[in-house]
Protein backbone atom coordinates (compact mmCIF):
# COMPACT_ATOMS: atom_id res chain seq x y z
CA UNK A 1 0.00 0.00 0.00
CA UNK A 2 0.94 3.42 -0.96
CA UNK A 3 1.89 5.59 2.02
CA UNK A 4 -0.01 9.03 1.75
CA UNK A 5 0.62 11.71 3.48
CA UNK A 6 -2.91 12.68 4.02
CA UNK A 7 -3.53 14.63 6.94
CA UNK A 8 -6.74 13.13 8.65
CA UNK A 9 -8.33 16.40 9.88
CA UNK A 10 -8.06 17.60 6.39
CA UNK A 11 -9.69 14.55 4.42
CA UNK A 12 -12.85 16.21 3.40
CA UNK A 13 -16.41 14.61 4.74
CA UNK A 14 -19.39 14.57 2.11
CA UNK A 15 -22.78 13.53 4.16
CA UNK A 16 -24.85 11.38 1.98
CA UNK A 17 -28.31 12.68 1.73
CA UNK A 18 -29.47 9.58 0.64
CA UNK A 19 -29.66 8.37 4.50
CA UNK A 20 -31.20 11.96 5.51
CA UNK A 21 -34.91 12.69 6.23
CA UNK A 22 -36.31 13.41 2.84
CA UNK A 23 -39.19 15.47 3.91
CA UNK A 24 -36.69 17.69 5.79
CA UNK A 25 -34.14 18.30 2.91
CA UNK A 26 -33.33 22.54 3.95
CA UNK A 27 -33.24 21.11 7.45
CA UNK A 28 -30.80 18.27 6.89
CA UNK A 29 -28.30 20.46 4.89
CA UNK A 30 -28.52 23.47 7.43
CA UNK A 31 -27.42 20.70 10.07
CA UNK A 32 -24.54 19.17 8.24
CA UNK A 33 -23.19 22.04 6.97
CA UNK A 34 -23.54 23.50 10.71
CA UNK A 35 -22.13 20.37 11.75
CA UNK A 36 -18.87 20.64 9.68
CA UNK A 37 -19.31 18.73 6.69
CA UNK A 38 -17.52 20.21 3.58
CA UNK A 39 -19.76 18.99 0.63
CA UNK A 40 -23.52 17.54 0.34
CA UNK A 41 -23.54 14.27 -2.00
CA UNK A 42 -26.20 13.69 -3.60
CA UNK A 43 -27.41 10.58 -5.05
CA UNK A 44 -28.98 10.24 -8.56
CA UNK A 45 -30.50 6.88 -9.00
CA UNK A 46 -32.79 6.23 -12.20
CA UNK A 47 -34.06 2.73 -11.81
CA UNK A 48 -31.73 1.15 -14.86
CA UNK A 49 -28.33 1.53 -14.12
CA UNK A 50 -29.41 0.97 -10.23
CA UNK A 51 -31.82 -1.27 -8.78
CA UNK A 52 -33.12 2.10 -6.87
CA UNK A 53 -35.14 5.27 -7.67
CA UNK A 54 -34.15 8.87 -6.18
CA UNK A 55 -34.51 12.53 -7.48
CA UNK A 56 -33.26 14.56 -10.25
CA UNK A 57 -32.49 17.88 -11.19
CA UNK A 58 -35.83 19.50 -9.95
CA UNK A 59 -35.10 18.69 -6.32
CA UNK A 60 -31.63 19.48 -6.83
CA UNK A 61 -32.26 22.80 -7.43
CA UNK A 62 -34.76 23.17 -4.52
CA UNK A 63 -32.08 22.24 -2.24
CA UNK A 64 -29.39 24.54 -3.92
CA UNK A 65 -31.75 27.63 -3.45
CA UNK A 66 -31.73 26.26 0.47
CA UNK A 67 -27.79 25.53 1.01
CA UNK A 68 -24.61 27.15 0.19
CA UNK A 69 -22.99 24.00 0.63
CA UNK A 70 -20.57 22.40 -2.41
CA UNK A 71 -22.98 19.63 -4.18
CA UNK A 72 -21.03 16.34 -5.49
CA UNK A 73 -23.85 14.95 -7.45
CA UNK A 74 -23.33 11.14 -8.11
CA UNK A 75 -25.16 10.27 -11.11
CA UNK A 76 -25.98 6.39 -10.94
CA UNK A 77 -27.99 6.77 -14.28
CA UNK A 78 -27.34 5.85 -17.83
CA UNK A 79 -26.86 8.23 -20.38
CA UNK A 80 -25.55 10.73 -17.92
CA UNK A 81 -24.35 12.78 -20.96
CA UNK A 82 -27.95 13.24 -21.46
CA UNK A 83 -28.67 15.01 -18.02
CA UNK A 84 -25.41 16.71 -17.35
CA UNK A 85 -26.47 20.62 -18.46
CA UNK A 86 -29.69 19.90 -16.06
CA UNK A 87 -27.88 19.17 -13.31
CA UNK A 88 -25.38 21.63 -13.78
CA UNK A 89 -27.75 24.23 -14.32
CA UNK A 90 -30.02 22.49 -10.94
CA UNK A 91 -26.80 23.60 -9.01
CA UNK A 92 -24.37 20.43 -9.39
CA UNK A 93 -20.91 22.10 -8.58
CA UNK A 94 -19.17 18.50 -9.09
CA UNK A 95 -20.74 15.80 -11.36
CA UNK A 96 -19.20 12.77 -11.40
CA UNK A 97 -20.21 9.42 -13.33
CA UNK A 98 -19.68 6.02 -13.63
CA UNK A 99 -17.56 4.71 -16.07
CA UNK A 100 -19.24 1.87 -16.92
CA UNK A 101 -22.61 4.14 -17.90
CA UNK A 102 -20.22 5.90 -20.43
CA UNK A 103 -19.33 4.48 -23.91
CA UNK A 104 -17.55 7.99 -24.46
CA UNK A 105 -15.99 8.48 -20.84
CA UNK A 106 -13.38 10.48 -22.35
CA UNK A 107 -16.19 12.96 -24.05
CA UNK A 108 -18.72 13.13 -20.98
CA UNK A 109 -15.91 14.48 -18.87
CA UNK A 110 -15.01 16.81 -21.76
CA UNK A 111 -18.92 18.04 -21.28
CA UNK A 112 -18.74 18.29 -17.88
CA UNK A 113 -15.77 20.41 -17.56
CA UNK A 114 -17.12 22.75 -20.61
CA UNK A 115 -20.62 23.75 -18.25
CA UNK A 116 -17.66 24.87 -15.81
CA UNK A 117 -18.52 22.76 -13.29
CA UNK A 118 -16.45 20.10 -11.76
CA UNK A 119 -16.11 16.89 -13.05
CA UNK A 120 -15.92 13.41 -11.48
CA UNK A 121 -15.31 9.35 -12.41
CA UNK A 122 -16.77 6.66 -10.83
CA UNK A 123 -15.83 2.82 -10.53
CA UNK A 124 -17.86 0.38 -9.49
CA UNK A 125 -16.81 -2.23 -7.31
CA UNK A 126 -15.94 -4.67 -10.27
CA UNK A 127 -14.27 -2.01 -12.83
CA UNK A 128 -10.19 -2.25 -12.68
CA UNK A 129 -8.64 0.97 -12.32
CA UNK A 130 -6.88 1.15 -15.39
CA UNK A 131 -10.01 1.96 -17.36
CA UNK A 132 -9.09 6.10 -16.21
CA UNK A 133 -5.73 5.93 -16.90
CA UNK A 134 -6.08 7.57 -20.29
CA UNK A 135 -8.33 10.53 -18.63
CA UNK A 136 -6.57 11.34 -15.12
CA UNK A 137 -6.13 14.91 -16.99
CA UNK A 138 -9.59 15.56 -17.44
CA UNK A 139 -10.82 15.19 -13.58
CA UNK A 140 -11.47 16.64 -10.50
CA UNK A 141 -12.01 13.72 -8.89
CA UNK A 142 -11.91 9.76 -8.72
CA UNK A 143 -14.36 7.90 -6.92
CA UNK A 144 -13.70 4.29 -5.79
CA UNK A 145 -17.02 2.52 -4.58
CA UNK A 146 -16.84 0.14 -1.68
CA UNK A 147 -20.26 -1.02 -2.06
CA UNK A 148 -22.58 -1.95 -5.22
CA UNK A 149 -24.05 1.25 -5.91
CA UNK A 150 -27.74 1.72 -5.75
CA UNK A 151 -28.56 1.26 -1.30
CA UNK A 152 -27.46 2.83 1.36
CA UNK A 153 -25.95 1.10 5.00
CA UNK A 154 -24.45 -1.68 3.03
CA UNK A 155 -20.80 -3.29 4.46
CA UNK A 156 -17.77 -1.84 3.12
CA UNK A 157 -16.22 -4.00 0.42
CA UNK A 158 -12.08 -4.18 1.63
CA UNK A 159 -10.85 -4.96 -1.82
CA UNK A 160 -11.54 -0.89 -2.27
CA UNK A 161 -8.84 0.27 -0.44
CA UNK A 162 -6.21 -1.46 -2.97
CA UNK A 163 -7.86 0.50 -5.65
CA UNK A 164 -7.58 3.66 -3.48
CA UNK A 165 -3.81 3.21 -3.58
CA UNK A 166 -3.66 2.21 -7.21
CA UNK A 167 -5.17 5.63 -7.91
CA UNK A 168 -2.63 7.58 -6.08
CA UNK A 169 -0.05 5.97 -7.27
CA UNK A 170 -1.17 6.68 -11.02
CA UNK A 171 -2.05 10.49 -9.89
CA UNK A 172 1.37 11.09 -8.30
CA UNK A 173 3.13 9.58 -11.23
CA UNK A 174 1.12 12.06 -13.72
CA UNK A 175 1.85 14.45 -11.25
CA UNK A 176 -1.63 15.41 -10.31
CA UNK A 177 -1.92 14.21 -7.07
CA UNK A 178 -2.77 17.36 -5.62
CA UNK A 179 -5.34 18.55 -8.14
CA UNK A 180 -7.60 15.44 -7.87
CA UNK A 181 -9.57 14.45 -5.51
CA UNK A 182 -10.05 10.50 -4.58
CA UNK A 183 -12.85 9.94 -2.46
CA UNK A 184 -15.13 6.61 -1.44
CA UNK A 185 -18.37 6.05 -1.13
CA UNK A 186 -20.06 2.94 0.57
CA UNK A 187 -20.01 1.71 4.60
CA UNK A 188 -17.56 4.34 5.20
CA UNK A 189 -17.61 4.91 8.66
CA UNK A 190 -15.38 5.45 11.78
CA UNK A 191 -14.11 1.73 11.76
CA UNK A 192 -13.36 2.23 8.18
CA UNK A 193 -12.37 5.83 7.46
CA UNK A 194 -8.72 5.80 8.52
CA UNK A 195 -7.89 2.67 6.06
CA UNK A 196 -9.25 5.13 3.47
CA UNK A 197 -7.33 7.84 4.66
CA UNK A 198 -3.89 5.50 4.84
CA UNK A 199 -4.70 4.45 1.75
CA UNK A 200 -4.65 7.61 0.21
CA UNK A 201 -8.28 8.74 0.35
CA UNK A 202 -9.07 12.88 0.61
CA UNK A 203 -12.56 12.60 0.53
CA UNK A 204 -14.82 10.32 2.66
CA UNK A 205 -18.85 10.10 1.92
CA UNK A 206 -21.07 9.07 4.27
CA UNK A 207 -24.48 7.96 4.69
CA UNK A 208 -25.41 6.13 7.62
CA UNK A 209 -22.58 6.98 9.96
CA UNK A 210 -23.68 10.90 9.63
CA UNK A 211 -27.23 10.71 9.48
CA UNK A 212 -28.33 7.57 11.57
CA UNK A 213 -26.46 9.52 14.47
CA UNK A 214 -27.53 11.89 16.78
CA UNK A 215 -25.26 13.80 16.71
CA UNK A 216 -24.15 15.12 12.95
CA UNK A 217 -21.08 17.13 14.34
CA UNK A 218 -19.29 14.29 16.23
CA UNK A 219 -20.33 11.53 13.93
CA UNK A 220 -18.45 13.82 11.12
CA UNK A 221 -15.70 14.35 13.86
CA UNK A 222 -15.39 10.64 14.20
CA UNK A 223 -14.42 10.44 10.55
CA UNK A 224 -11.85 12.54 10.35
CA UNK A 225 -10.09 11.12 13.47
C1 LIG B 1 -24.70 4.10 -2.68
C2 LIG B 1 -24.50 5.58 -2.64
C3 LIG B 1 -23.86 6.05 -1.41
C4 LIG B 1 -24.66 5.77 -0.16
C5 LIG B 1 -23.69 5.59 0.96
O1 LIG B 1 -25.13 3.73 -3.92
O2 LIG B 1 -23.68 6.00 -3.72
O3 LIG B 1 -23.51 7.43 -1.50
O4 LIG B 1 -25.55 6.79 0.17
O5 LIG B 1 -24.41 5.19 2.09
P1 LIG B 1 -23.68 4.55 3.35
O6 LIG B 1 -22.66 5.57 3.82
O7 LIG B 1 -24.78 4.35 4.32
O8 LIG B 1 -23.03 3.28 2.90
ZN1 LIG C 1 -22.86 8.10 -3.69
Amino acid sequence: MTRAMIDPARVKIAPSILASDFSDLAGELRRIAEAGADWAHLDVMDGHFVPNITFGPPVIAKMRSKSDLPFDVHLMIEHPERYVADFVKAGADMVTVHAEACTHLHRVLGQIRETGAKAGVVLNPHTPVNVIENVLDLVDMVLIMSVNPGFGGQKFIPAALGKVARVREMLVAAGLASAVEIQVDGGVDEKTAPACIAAGATCLVAGTAVFGKPDYAAAIAALRK
